[in-house]
């Protein structure tokens, strides 16, 4: 049968022009049966990429309601308008289907996404790397804290110091060679009188300027001489310090006290020794050691490699403090005496962690310093 004009005039393919009586899907059952179809598929799209095929399938270019609507441009006109208006209709149905589902479908899949790609913002970050007090912080204020616990007080003074407090104070004479020996680095101009401190041993005539006696205080710090940097000097260091005045102290509180810090810091048992030596501000004066705490001063084959056999370690200086100090401070050493220390923290910081060259205290290696912890 031949196909009827179409309405508008082009020449269509007889291959994409259903026959309108080889075309069932335009009667109300054929149509009705399409929407069916369509509307199953799609309430039975259990998520956006099935619903995704529905729509290819029921509502593509190649479904059947759109080849059905390509055929009604071949039907006789009278019965164009009401096979456009039934295709039109079922069409309308299935698109509308297809967006509420679409979007019930969107909806579940944000509430999933919700609950699966949750975050629990309050546990902590595991990633960022935690920062770390240095380790040279930590054990300085680790010895003045053993200090405190003594019932002593934290007392500090300036890295810039007068050369008055530096030396004179403590009884080096002008022409001392203990100010040569020192290294110092001297303040431009020099007229001004200013050093780095050499030493955290200005501090004791601050201290007893400042707060009169009876005193207890130490005093942890950083100090500066002229050394060139290796494995065991640098030119920017630091000491803890201890001054003691009060009516008859003795070198034995002197004794006593160096023991308790050497335990705070080294462990129980751990003693001090004490050795001839000279500084102008302690009279009579003493270099210290303490106890090695891995041989215990017993001998071993091979020697011990903390103290090299020896069976003590160098820690600092001491004494008892020398009345020219007293004097030039208005305390007066008839009545009051004390004695004073001073040694030094990377030494102490080295020996409680196996450190063996002090460089890597000071070259700023976040992976050295991350090994000891974090220390509050
Ligand atoms: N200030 C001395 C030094 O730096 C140590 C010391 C302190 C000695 C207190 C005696 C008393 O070497």
């Amino acid at each position: 049968m031949p196909s009827a004009p179409d309405a508008g005039g082009s020449p269509q393919h007889p291959d994409e022009v259903p026959s309108p009586t080889a075309a069932p899907e335009l009667s109300q059952e054929g149509v009705d049966g399409h929407v069916e179809a369509a509307l199953a598929a799609i309430g039975g799209a259990g998520d956006l990429d099935e619903l995704k095929e529905a729509r290819l399938a029921h509502a593509g270019d190649r479904s059947p309601l759109a080849l059905a609507n390509r055929a009604i441009g071949a039907l006789p006109g009278p019965e164009k308008a009401a096979a456009g208006k039934l295709v039109g209709q079922a069409r309308g149905r299935v698109n509308q289907a297809l967006a509420r589902r679409q979007q019930e479908l969107e909806a579940e899949r944000d509430e999933r996404i919700l609950v699966e790609e949750a975050m629990d913002l309050t546990v902590a970050p595991g990633r960022r790397p935690l920062g770390r007090r240095h380790v040279l912080t930590v054990t300085a204020e680790r010895m003045a804290d053993a200090m405190v616990a003594l019932g002593w007080e934290v007392a500090e003074g300036p890295q810039v110091e007068a050369e008055w407090f530096n030396f004179d104070a403590l009884n080096f004479d002008k022409d001392h060679p203990a100010r040569q020996m020192q290294d110092t680095f001297f303040v431009d101009p020099a007229k001004a009188g200013l050093v780095l401190r050499t030493h955290t041993s200005p501090v004791q005539a601050r201290s007893l300027l400042d707060r009169g006696v009876p005193l207890y205080v130490a005093v942890p710090g950083k100090t500066f001489r002229t050394d060139e940097l290796d494995a065991t000097h640098t030119p920017v260091f630091h000491q803890l310090e201890g001054l003691a005045i009060d009516e008859g102290l003795t070198m034995a509180h002197l004794k006593g006290t160096l023991d308790r810090l050497a335990e705070a810091m080294f462990g129980p048992g751990t003693v001090s020794r004490l050795r001839p030596a000279y500084f102008p501000f302690t009279e009579p004066s003493a270099e210290m050691d303490f106890r090695c705490f891995v041989c215990r001063g017993e001998a071993t084959a091979p020697p011990c490699r903390t103290c090299g056999g020896t069976g003590w370690i160098e820690w600092g200086g001491c004494g008892m403090v020398n009345h020219n100090v007293l004097r030039a401070c208005g305390v007066d050493p008839e009545r009051y005496q004390g004695f004073a220390f001073g040694m030094g923290v990377e030494r102490t910081a080295m020996f409680r962690h196996g450190i063996a060259d002090m460089r890597e205290l000071i070259e700023g290696d976040v992976r050295f310093n991350a090994q000891f912890g974090m220390e509050i």
